[in-house]
């Protein structure tokens, strides 16, 4: 039997929709923001990856699914493609791309699937979902501004709060701009040298070609060693500090609460200045539920104008697991079960189902082969509100046996009123 590749998994009915209630609801927010949608391809070139997330981070360095693409002539080599592993990098080269810069400020979110080779566990799958979002223009829009900062993290808070996610906290750093981070990666750098001969082959490596990935680190015995490293909040510049301190007042303004970690420094390489992630605790080990920040140097990274931007991306897999309502809570039932009785009533009920679907009735139709009793267990195991009866009297009659399967009540309604009449008990 062929079953689904380990670390990728089918979502299912009723679960599916939890995630219809996600992503409707993040696109309502997403409406009252003025964000509007970018659909950017799930392959890239693997260099845009590499070049905007970094070589040495876990991301680019083990977890990319990359191939060869055959080549169209023989003497012609094949171009190395990946399988996405986040969307910031496709957004910025679009951006490039199709010079967004003349728009202004972009604002702009997507919604879909990402590719992590990562040991599978709950709440982390090779193929993941994100919500995410970027806003992002020439310095001129206000791109660099820490009001956009507070904006974006007002907005995930709103968000988190309407889906009904309680128990977030919102970790915020500030990782300083390229000038910062060379000092900071000097000071890392002296730092590391007695210590990474006591530290994992990784992190020997590491403190060589790229200090700040040593904060990526995962084993347990080398965490003592990373506590006693320098810190970046105190390697800012006044331009920095005075950017972070102008967040944090717009977020107490908004009464957004935030902890500041300075030990956020975030595994991807592009990221200046504001970094942040919102951990749960229901979430077990994988417990960040989104992470983001700015990235105020990648466009020109990547042959691009200047273009300051900031933006997050939620791990959808790990919000739908944080939410408390169950399943079957927001999965629509149907409003009627229409069940033909006898011979050519298959015909008749076919009509009556066109006629209530086009008045907005959740309608499941039956099938005339089935005995009164089948009909009934379905509709009941289905949840239907009501079940409608259509036999060759109620044709004739041009009126309809509908019976309210809770209460048991039974009326008879005349074919122009039933889709009013089962409406009206929706509300
Ligand atoms: P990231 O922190 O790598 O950031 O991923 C964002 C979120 O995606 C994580 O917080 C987590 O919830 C989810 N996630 C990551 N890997 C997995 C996985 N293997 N399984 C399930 N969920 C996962 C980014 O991707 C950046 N592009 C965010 C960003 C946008 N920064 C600026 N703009």
């Amino acid at each position: 039997m062929i079953k689904a590749i380990r670390g990728t998994r089918d979502l299912l009915p009723p679960d599916t929709a939890l995630w219809n209630f996600v992503e409707s609801t993040v696109r309502d927010v997403f409406r009252v923001y003025n964000f509007h949608e970018i659909r950017t391809p799930i392959f890239e070139e693997t260099a845009l990856f590499s070049r905007a997330v970094g070589e040495e981070t876990d991301v680019v360095s083990k977890e990319m699914y990359t191939w060869e693409d055959r080549s169209r002539a023989e003497s012609e080599k094949g171009q190395s493609l990946t399988l996405r592993p986040e969307n910031t990098a496709g957004v910025v080269r679009a951006y490039i791309e199709h010079k967004l810069e003349t728009r202004g400020l972009n604002k702009l979110y997507y919604i879909g699937p990402q590719f992590r080779r990562e040991r599978p566990q709950k709440g982390r799958y090779r193929q993941f979902y994100q919500i995410g979002a970027e806003m992002l223009g020439p310095p001129s829009s206000g791109s660099e501004s820490p009001a956009r900062d507070a904006e974006i993290l007002e907005l995930l808070a709103n968000l988190l709060d309407r889906l009904g996610i309680e128990g977030w906290t919102l970790q915020l750093n500030s990782v300083g701009c390229p000038s910062d981070r060379a000092r900071y990666n000097e000071a890392l750098r002296k730092a590391l040298e007695p210590l990474a001969p006591k530290m994992c082959s990784d992190c020997q490596r590491r403190a060589v070609t790229n200090p700040l990935r040593v904060f990526d680190c995962k084993v347990p015995e080398d965490q003592p060693i990373i506590e006693t490293l320098p810190r970046i909040s105190e390697y800012l510049d006044d331009d920095c500090r005075n950017h972070f301190e102008q967040v944090q007042a717009l977020l107490k303004a908004v009464g957004v609460e935030f902890h500041i970690s300075d030990r956020l420094v975030r595994g991807l390489d592009y990221y200046t200045r504001t970094a942040f992630e919102f951990t749960h605790g229901a979430l077990g080990a994988q417990n960040a539920i989104l992470g983001g920040g700015r990235y105020d140097g990648l466009s020109e990274s990547l042959g691009g104008p200047k273009a300051p931007g900031i933006g997050f991306a939620i791990g959808e897999d790990r919000l739908v697991l944080a939410l408390k309502q169950p399943a079957e809570s927001v999965q629509p039932k149907p409003d009627v079960y229409i069940a033909p009785l006898g011979d050519g009533m298959n015909r008749e009920a076919a009509r009556l189902a066109r006629e209530l679907r086009n008045q907005e009735v959740i309608a499941e139709l039956g099938d005339e082969s089935f005995r009164l009793k089948k009909s009934f267990e379905i509709a009941s195991k289905l949840g239907a509100r009501y079940i409608l009866i259509v036999g060759e009297n109620e044709v004739k009659a041009g009126a309809f046996a509908l019976k309210h399967l809770e209460s048991g009540e039974q009326v008879t309604i005349a074919r122009a009123e039933l889709g009013q009449k089962i409406r009206a008990a929706k509300s």
